[in-house]
């Protein structure tokens, strides 16, 4: 994580059990060749001596607000014009609540309030103190100021209990950092993307599918991030780990899937529809359909079609589909962008053990007045080449546009 290096990184720990998991994010920071100091509260130094930290940062701990020698040392507002990015894991609901509140009665929270550097806070409590409106509402106003949320994650609870409330894991706090450093060809962006297949439920023990594995879709995700974007992954049921820095959002149907897309797309700049979503759909039966003599006759209705719904809104964003087809790729894959109004189709020839699962793939790529064919390559290599496509297209319709309304004003 060479974006990392010679970065210098403020942790801020607070009080929470999840203290003795940013050790570990100490170690792996100085590891990436950051520089990093260490503010703990006093809650803090209840879970984990401050020594600790010491070593692992190779600095002392600050602690004191009004400590006349560590302010002569490095005072709050040095250390706040010191650091490149501070991040505070784990913050409690008690942090949250008073960084939302602008406090500056202790080291942490004074450095927080003084700092221009970018702030980004690892929650981590018990699900109902996260859950509460109290919490939310502190959350909220923190992001609407940028502020950075990363987290929590489910699963799990110190308290015994299940739910959201995890602290991210300190390897994916520390791809967030390094994604604050990156400056991609994405950098400022939000991607959406649609991955996998569906799930179509026939009973409550069967249901439709198809082959696709979702590798693709997770490649793209993967490779958008790298290039700096904020990528939301909406997923069908795949057995692969969600790439880092990518915020995955797990759909079965293909109707929750288009619940989904609805819900994230004001946000996106670019909408990447590479999921095989069901083109029909059942109406499950309540209790498993038991066999009988008589052949069983299936009665499907049409799903919504989720990447022509997001080109047809009114302000759509750079809108990417995929057509898989088995014969005049090129030919088919311009009628479709035509058809379903679409800014860019990728289209792969399919059939014959080709398209699905491990494989190398290869993509012809068209849009309006042009195209251009990526060849064969494992897919991870293709995505990166579809997203450096993908965004050079959408700041050269972004930079028209803006011409465009120039001229109007002149
Ligand atoms: N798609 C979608 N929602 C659906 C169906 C498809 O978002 N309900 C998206 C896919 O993610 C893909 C593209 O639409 O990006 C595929 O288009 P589609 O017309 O379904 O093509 P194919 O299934 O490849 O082919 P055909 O036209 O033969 O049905």
């Amino acid at each position: 994580m060479d974006v990392l290096a010679d970065k210098r990184i403020l942790i801020g720990v607070s009080g929470g059990i999840a203290a003795y998991k940013a050790c570990d994010l100490v170690r792996r920071l100085r590891e990436a060749g950051a520089e990093v100091r260490v503010v703990m509260t006093a809650a803090a130094a209840e879970f984990v001596a401050p020594l600790t930290f010491q070593a692992l940062s190779g600095h002392p701990v600050h602690r004191a607000l009004l400590d006349a020698d560590a302010e002569a040392a490095m005072g709050h507002i040095r250390l706040a014009r010191w650091a490149d990015a501070i991040l505070v894991a784990p913050a409690t609901a008690d942090t949250v609540a008073r960084l939302a509140h602008g406090r500056a009665d202790d080291l942490l929270a004074a450095v927080c309030l003084a700092t221009t550097a970018p702030l980004a806070l690892a929650p981590a409590m018990n699900h109902a103190m996260w859950a509460h409106p109290a919490t939310q509402a502190n959350c909220a106003s923190l992001t609407a100021r940028g502020v950075h949320l990363w987290g929590p994650a489910e699963g799990d609870l110190a308290c015994g209990e299940q739910g959201a409330g995890r602290m991210l894991e300190p390897a994916d706090l520390i791809a967030r950092l390094a994604g604050l450093f990156a400056r991609g060809a994405l950098t400022g962006t939000t991607v959406l993307v649609t991955a996998g297949p569906t799930r179509e439920a026939l009973d409550p023990v069967r249901y439709l599918t198809n082959r696709s594995s979702g590798r693709m879709g997770y490649a793209l995700a993967a490779a958008a991030a790298e290039a700096g974007a904020r990528v939301i992954l909406v997923s069908g049921p795949t057995t692969l780990e969600p790439p880092a820095r990518v915020r995955r959002v797990e759909v079965e149907s293909a109707a929750q899937m288009h619940a989904a897309v609805l819900e994230h797309v004001a946000a996106a700049d670019i909408f990447i529809a590479a999921a095989a979503v069901a083109d029909y759909t059942a109406a499950p039966a309540a209790h498993k359909i038991k066999k009988g003599a008589q052949p069983w006759t299936l009665r499907l209705t049409r799903t919504a079609d989720i990447l022509a719904e997001v080109a047809a809104r009114p302000h759509p964003p750079f809108t990417v589909g995929f057509a898989a087809e088995t014969e005049r790729v090129v030919e088919n894959a311009r009628a479709k962008r035509m058809r379903k109004g679409l800014d860019l189709v990728a289209a792969n020839l399919v059939g014959d053990g080709r398209g699905f699962g491990d494989v190398d793939s290869a993509l012809e790529v068209v849009w309006e007045g042009g195209g251009t064919s990526l060849p064969q390559a494992p897919k991870a290599r293709l995505a990166r080449s579809l997203i450096a496509l993908v965004a050079e297209r959408y700041h050269d319709k972004n930079r028209t546009a803006q011409d465009s309304r120039s001229q109007d004003r002149a």
